[in-house]
């Protein structure tokens, strides 16, 4: 323990006071405004800075990443979530708009990724049993469930024997869901259901990170 008579602890308020004024906290963010490249998404939340999405990101992805396996990402938007998942041999992104797969090429395009443009829920290209990991993040949460229904059904196709699909989907039992019109009918009674009709098991459920939304793991 420092002696009383330390100036350990003042010093230490000074130092902070110093990183803490105005010119310094006006150069940090001059800086990062030159330095990093904004993507589209992140005002949603950053999963290097949110609480929540830290975990998701820590607990429900990057234990999944292998440089010898297929992955593939349903709605990537700006890549939120993709620039976890390029360590993976393959990546398949997959989006129904142009306009989005356009934006997500603007800040991601390596040799190993493939963008895919489907017509709402199938994987055009991607050959049977060939991925091995499957994410999609604030997509399904808009998705009616007959759309969910064909997505799971096509997923069927394309996942490896033990292979693992997370998804993150609209909850309806949570009060912050059945405020946003824009989440879809569903829940996880409604998602276990078609989960178990498309020929998946549930391996694992989080109904409790997010306030708005569950996600669950699927093998088969
Ligand atoms: C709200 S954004 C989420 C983007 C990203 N996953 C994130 O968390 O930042 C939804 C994304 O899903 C795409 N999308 C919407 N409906 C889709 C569908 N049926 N199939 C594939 N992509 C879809 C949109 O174009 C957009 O890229």
């Amino acid at each position: 323990m420092p002696d009383l008579n330390s100036s350990l602890y003042t010093d230490m308020l000074r130092s902070s006071a110093r990183g803490r004024s105005l010119p310094r906290r006006l150069f940090g963010a001059i800086r990062r405004e030159f330095t990093s490249k904004p993507l589209y998404g992140l005002e949603w939340g950053d999963p290097e800075t949110v609480e929540p999405l830290r975990f998701i990101r820590d607990r429900w992805v990057i234990p999944y990443v292998r440089p010898d396996y297929t992955a593939l990402e349903i709605g990537p938007g700006g890549g939120r979530w993709t620039r976890y998942l390029l360590q993976f041999k393959r990546l398949y992104v997959v989006d129904f708009h142009q306009e989005l797969s356009s934006e997500l090429r603007k800040n991601f395009h390596r040799p190993n990724m493939v963008f895919i443009r489907n017509n709402g829920t199938d994987f055009p290209g991607v050959p049977d049993r060939a991925v091995d990991y499957v994410f999609s993040f604030d997509t399904f949460v808009h998705l009616d469930p007959p759309l969910i229904e064909a997505y799971l059904g096509n997923l069927k196709r394309i996942v490896s024997p033990g292979g693992n699909v997370v998804l993150h989907y609209s909850d309806k039992t949570k009060p912050m869901a059945q405020e946003n019109p824009t989440f879809s009918a569903n829940d996880p009674i409604k998602m276990r259901a078609m989960v178990a009709a498309a020929g998946f098991q549930v391996a694992e459920e989080d109904l409790t990170t997010m306030w708005h939304s569950s996600l669950i793991r699927l093998t088969h």
